[in-house]
This record gives structure tokens, C-alpha cells and sequence, in this order.
């Protein structure tokens, strides 16, 4: 594993010359610090004034657009249940048309208000406003009329990585370990561009498959920006929040005492690479009790390397380089330690992935940003079952 992660280190330098490329998005982010620890008063002030908050926050540089409910209605047929590509715990999610721009697009349907569905929408609007890159999901626009609280995003042909891995629909082949790597590598990007680009940095919270989205090439981009924070500035370490995500992705030090650091988000990104890795859910209570919560399981099998071939999902087929097996077990392991402290900095998992990316087993599978690029150019409450609040036992 040292061997592993002193490779990690000679790369940080091409790293940081890509931070310094990123560098000139940051303007852009300095107006999130106005709004991200956002705190509505009352729930009828933000139902009233919501698209003025967001507009006052925005200071200028929203470049979602505002749609009114009829021309949402028009480009989903009127929320034809034909359309419908998902749910979650915000609401809906259908697949829409859109006359102007002509687009077609992904409409999410908030489906519970109060103050959490409210925040977690205006913090949405603004976070995917003032945030760009091509691993965050775009958001096309957003309707706040009357009670209707409506997000318009990029439509993600591929749905989530959760669809692929853990849920494979109908007529789905499981993803290979190519895509796997790729679809890692993209995700990483994604995270590290929050927490090393973003100025001051954002703490994403809600890592997990279902939350990443992949284009038709398995490009992978990170949805659903509700619940993210602002990570802590000056001499703070942390910042102190009511526990929110989802339950089996949150790191334990914040589980337990609602501290909240970027190294929160490095242990959801190694839970996801676990089940990349293993193609088994975090938390599954079909399994026996032992192999019911997935790093419970793997930690002890991290300690035994004659152990990790058994790990591997057996849907691959033994089809990977062993090494890489070996070594991305080994960046999982030390993104999934107890002491968040000891865990590794994005960037430093970011380099990782893509060395492990590289590596392919046959053909292409490569995470390719500067075709985004280029595309870039032209161009609450929560209420599902397994969502957590501080509420919940971890
Ligand atoms: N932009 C999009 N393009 C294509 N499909 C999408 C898009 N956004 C969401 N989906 C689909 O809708 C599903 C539901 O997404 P949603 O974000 O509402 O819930 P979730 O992430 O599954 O759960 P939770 O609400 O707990 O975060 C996703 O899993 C995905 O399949
Ligand atoms: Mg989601």
C-alpha cells in the first residue's frame, strides 16, 4: 500500500497544474460563501420570496432559467407517468422536451415542502449556478411558482450509476472494469474540484451511487447539491451541522457528532468504490447479518490480501488486472478509516484513480474531461427510508 501511495505523491505535481487550470473558475464561487450556510428564518418568508433569494444571493451570476409550471407541464406531457425515469427522496424525476432552448432535459418535482425541502432547493439553485465543471450535473433551470418547486437539469442518458451497479434494469449489462475505473476517476474529479477548486470549499455530503449520473459514454457527473455545506476557513477544522445524508455513506465521526470536513465526503467516496469494487450495496439487509453492512465486512478482509480476489464482484468474471484490484482495495481501505484525520486528501485519491484508470484491461474506457470541456464551450425534510437525520441510529 506505501509502494502504492508514494506513485500517488510523484503525480500530485501534474495535479496541481490542473488545479491551476481550474483556478479561473473560482470567481465564480466566491459568491457562494453569501449563501451556502444559508439559514431560512421562517417557511412562509422563503415560499414567498424564493425566487427573490435567489436572485439576491445570486448577485447576477444565475445562469439557471427561470421556467413557469405550464412550460414544464408542455415538456414532460403533463408529468406523463411514461416519462418518469426515477424517484427519490426530493420527489420525481421525468425525462422532458424542451421547445426553447430545444433541449432535452431531466424535471425534478419536489414533492415535500417545509423549511428542509425549501432550503435544500434554494441551496440547489445557487450551489449549481455558481458551480461548473464538467463532473457536477448542469442545471438548465428551475420553477418556483406557487407551491411548485420544480429543478430542470441536463438529461444523464445512462441514469445513475446505481442503475448499473446495484439495480441492473432490464436489457443493462453490468459494467466492466474499465467503466468502473472511469466512471471512479470522473466522480473524484467531481469531489476534488468541490474541495480544492471551490472557494471556500464545499463539502458535498450526499456522495453515493444514485447520485452520480452518467452521460453516453459513462462519463460520470455528481447530482443533487441540497444538502451541500461550506467546509470550514481561517482556523477552523470543522464545521458543526445537523447530521444529514444517507445512511451507510456517512463517515462515523460525523454520524456520531454532527462535525462535519471534506474528510467526511473521502469516506462516502470510499464506500462508493466498495461497491464499485464488490458491485454489493452498502447496507443490505438481504444479506447474512455479518455481510449486512458492507465495510463492517471488508475491513477485516482489507487486512488479508490472500482475501481480496473474493472481494471482487463476481460479475466481472475475473475480467480486471489483479494489481488494480489490489491497489483500488487499497485506496478504498484508507478512504474507509475511523480516523478521519488519517484519511487521504482528494487530491491525493484523485491521483490514485486515475494511475488505476490508466491501466485498462482491453479497449478504451478513459474519463475523458477535455471532450466536456469542449462541450462546456459550445454550448428537509427527509423522508425516504434511507435517508438519515440525527435522528436515526447509525
Ligand atoms: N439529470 C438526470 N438525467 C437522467 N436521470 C436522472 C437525472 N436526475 C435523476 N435521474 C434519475 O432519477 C433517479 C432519482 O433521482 P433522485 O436524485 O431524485 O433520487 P436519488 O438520488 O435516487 O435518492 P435521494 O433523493 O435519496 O438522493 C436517479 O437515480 C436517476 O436514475
Ligand atoms: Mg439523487
Amino acid at each position: 500500500m506505501s509502494c502504492f501511495l508514494l506513485c500517488c505523491k510523484s503525480k500530485e505535481r501534474i495535479n496541481k497544474k490542473s488545479l491551476k487550470k481550474n483556478v479561473k473558475e473560482c470567481h465564480e464561487t466566491k459568491t457562494i460563501g453569501s449563501f451556502a450556510n444559508i439559514s431560512l428564518k421562517t417557511d412562509s418568508c422563503k415560499r414567498k420570496y424564493i425566487v427573490d433569494e435567489i436572485t439576491k444571493f445570486g448577485k447576477g451570476n444565475i445562469t439557471a432559467k427561470y421556467f413557469n409550471y405550464r412550460e414544464l407541464c408542455a415538456a414532460t406531457e403533463n408529468f406523463n407517468p411514461d416519462n418518469l425515469i426515477g424517484e427519490g427522496g426530493f420527489g420525481r424525476v421525468y425525462k422532458g422536451h424542451l421547445k426553447s432552448p430545444d433541449q432535452v432535459v431531466a424535471v425534478k418535482q419536489l414533492d415535500r415542502n417545509g423549511y428542509q425541502g425549501n432550503r435544500e432547493f434554494l441551496v440547489e439553485v445557487l450551489m449549481l449556478s455558481l458551480l461548473t465543471h464538467p463532473h457536477l450535473v448542469k442545471l438548465v433551470g428551475y420553477c418556483a411558482e406557487g407551491d411548485h418547486r420544480l429543478l430542470v437539469y441536463e438529461y444523464m442518458p445512462n441514469g445513475s450509476l446505481e442503475d448499473h451497479l446495484l439495480e441492473i434494469g432490464e436489457g443493462r449489462k453490468p459494467l466492466d472494469w474499465n467503466t468502473r475505473m472511469k466512471i471512479a476517476g470522473c466522480a473524484a474529479k467531481g469531489l476534488e474540484y468541490l474541495h480544492d477548486v471551490a472557494n471556500p470549499p464545499v463539502i458535498y455530503r450526499d456522495f453515493k451511487a444514485s447520485n452520480i449520473l452518467l452521460d453516453e459514454n459513462f462519463n460520470a457527473k455528481l447530482s443533487d447539491f441540497g444538502l451541500a455545506k461550506l467546509g470550514p476557513t481561517g482556523e477552523k477544522t470543522h464545521v458543526s451541522t445537523r447530521v444529514m445524508g444517507t445512511y451507510g455513506y456517512c463517515a462515523p465521526e460525523y454520524a456520531q457528532t454532527g462535525q462535519l470536513t471534506t474528510k467526511s465526503d473521502i469516506y462516502s467516496f470510499g464506500v462508493v468504490l466498495l461497491e464499485m469494487i464488490t458491485g454489493k450495496r452498502v447496507i443490505d439487509t438481504s444479506r447474512p447479518s455479518e455481510e449486512e453492512n458492507l465495510v463492517v465486512w471488508a475491513q477485516p478482509l482489507f487486512k488479508d490480501k490472500s482475501k481480496f480476489a473474493s472481494m471482487a464482484d463476481p460479475l466481472l468474471e475475473e475480467k480486471f488486472p489483479v494489481k488494480s484490484l489490489y491497489q483500488a482495495l487499497a485506496v478504498a481501505a484508507m478512504c474507509l478509516q475511523e480516523d478521519g484525520s488519517c484519511r487521504p486528501l482528494m487530491s491525493d485519491v484523485l491521483t490514485a484513480i486515475e494511475f488505476l484508470a490508466k491501466k485498462k484491461v482491453d479497449g478504451e474506457a478513459n474519463c475523458n474531461e477535455d471532450d466536456d470541456e469542449e462541450k462546456e464551450d459550445s454550448n428537509g425534510d427527509n423522508n425516504t427510508s434511507d435517508r438519515v437525520d440525527d435522528k436515526k441510529k447509525y
